[in-house]
């Protein structure tokens, strides 16, 4: 019996009977594609009647040595990694285009080969003299990485299993091309089986492969959401375009911490790594500003400062607007209706902007604080001494809670300058913290000590 075609969310991978506007599984529209069947194994029988081989078992306390691992030369990138590359490891980077993917994998695989380990690159969105000019504008022409440019997959397979390296860069997923899937490159099938063949190829012969993945506009590697699912380890490349400043964020890793984040620059000579993150993303700071409030934050294991920035003004419109950069709006929202509620602080008929400077994006709750204190700084027209760090969660009944790691916090504000740090009550400061703690039990004391209001 011929098997019917399937119809596949480009979005979530869900499979269709038939064709239909939204995807009942995701909710996207215009999502749904009509995908040839992926032929199929033994022809089904009666239980029992196609039988697989037995698999080897074993017990949970066999003795299994920490995986061995390779270091980049690049500190930034193999912190992200867990302290370095796994062999056999499947990892995937995703990041918008142009954010600077390709320039980063080139770079590693130059220190990867430069350590001695066997490296493949194998591009399918450039060809290799194009590879091979940016190597160049890098600096980088004399490294031993060997380059292919190809999207067949099957070429690609035969490639790696000829060539045995022990590290392969595909860039891009989105580009491969695997000529037993009858949609086209970039489907979600497509990727899926792509993915799954190197995937599984990587186990197979303990040869590293990072896969390099295109992000839609929503945030979601295009369609293969499904390869997150696949891979050990799954990196986000973020940053904004204007910006130089760029983090590698492990959203994902069966071989480390996730969270753990990366910082580098974009410089006219490739991607610099930034070892103080701090210190650049205070860098710009002028003097003391109303609405302007230093964010004693963690990424990781890391202890980061960060700026928040906010501007309140009456609004000309009906509907006042609310404006979010690096921070979530939701959460936003949320502050503006505690202040409301339980200080007594409208923001009725008044425009909100808030931005996390250096294009950072920040989604610790222990931020609630410092973003209440930037828009109370705005509106009131009140900047907070240049020397303060602020931290800490506000629930909806406008207490304060204690976050996490508030000793590392403290550290690091103390190690670029700080003397004074606003934190809630209970806060462990740990013993030997050189800064002026001033903590509070609610949002009111906060707004009636710091602001002199509510
Ligand atoms: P690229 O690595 O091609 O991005 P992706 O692979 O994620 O699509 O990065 C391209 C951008 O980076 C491009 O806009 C130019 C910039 N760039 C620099 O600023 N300096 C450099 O040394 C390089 C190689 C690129
Ligand atoms: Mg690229």
């Amino acid at each position: 019996m011929a098997k019917s075609p399937t119809f596949t969310c480009q979005s979530c991978g869900a499979s269709h009977s038939k064709w239909s506007g939204r995807c009942e599984a995701c909710g996207a529209w215009n999502s749904i594609l009509e995908e040839a069947p992926l032929s199929s194994g033994p022809a089904k029988t009666a239980l029992g009647a196609a039988r697989g081989a037995s698999i080897a078992l074993s017990d949970l306390s066999t003795a299994e040595a920490a995986p061995p691992r390779t270091s980049s030369g690049l500190a930034e990138l193999d912190r992200v990694l867990g302290g370095g590359l796994v062999p056999g490891s499947a990892i995937l980077v995703g990041g918008d285009p142009g954010i600077g993917k390709s320039t980063l994998l080139l770079q590693a695989a130059a220190r990867f080969a430069q350590q001695g380990l066997d490296c493949l690159y194998i591009s399918g969105e450039e060809a290799s003299a194009q590879v091979r000019m940016r190597a160049q504008r890098l600096g980088l022409e004399q490294a031993p990485v060997r380059l292919g440019a190809e999207t067949n997959l099957r070429d690609i397979l035969t490639t790696l299993d000829t060539v045995r390296p022990a590290l392969a860069i595909i860039d891009s997923i989105q580009t491969m091309w695997a000529d037993n899937v009858g949609s086209a490159p970039g489907s979600v099938s497509q990727v899926r089986a792509a993915a799954h063949e190197l995937v599984s190829f990587a186990k197979r012969r303990g040869t590293a492969v990072i896969l390099v993945g295109h992000v839609t506009k929503d945030g979601q590697i295009a369609g293969p959401r499904v390869v997150e699912h696949m891979v050990d380890t799954v990196l986000y490349f973020e940053g904004e375009r204007g910006h130089q400043f760029r983090i590698l964020r492990a959203v994902k890793n069966r071989f480390g911490p996730a969270d753990e984040i990366g910082v580098f620059e974009m410089t006219g000579g490739g991607l610099a790594e930034v070892a103080n993150p701090s210190a650049l993303f205070l860098s710009d700071r002028d003097a003391p500003a109303p609405g302007s409030v230093v964010f004693a934050g963690i990424e990781g294991t890391r202890p980061v400062l960060v700026e928040f920035q906010a501007l309140v003004a009456p609004t000309p419109h009906s509907q006042p607007r609310r404006t979010v950069v690096g921070w979530d709006g939701g959460r936003l929202a949320m502050i503006l209706a505690v202040l409301e509620a339980r200080c007594g602080i409208p923001f009725t008929g008044l425009d909100v902007y808030l931005n996390v400077a250096g294009g950072m994006k920040i989604s610790e709750p222990a931020a609630d604080l410092a973003v209440a204190a930037a828009l109370l700084s705005a509106r009131e027209d009140a900047a907070l001494p240049a020397d303060t760090v602020v931290f800490g969660e506000i629930s909806l009944s406008g207490a304060l809670r204690p976050v996490g790691q508030t000793e590392n916090r403290l550290k690091e504000a103390e190690k670029l300058g700080f003397s004074t740090a606003i934190a809630p009550e209970r806060s462990k400061t740990g013993p030997g913290t050189g800064l002026t703690m001033r903590q509070m039990p609610d949002l009111t004391r906060f707004v009636g000590e710091i602001f002199g209001a509510g």
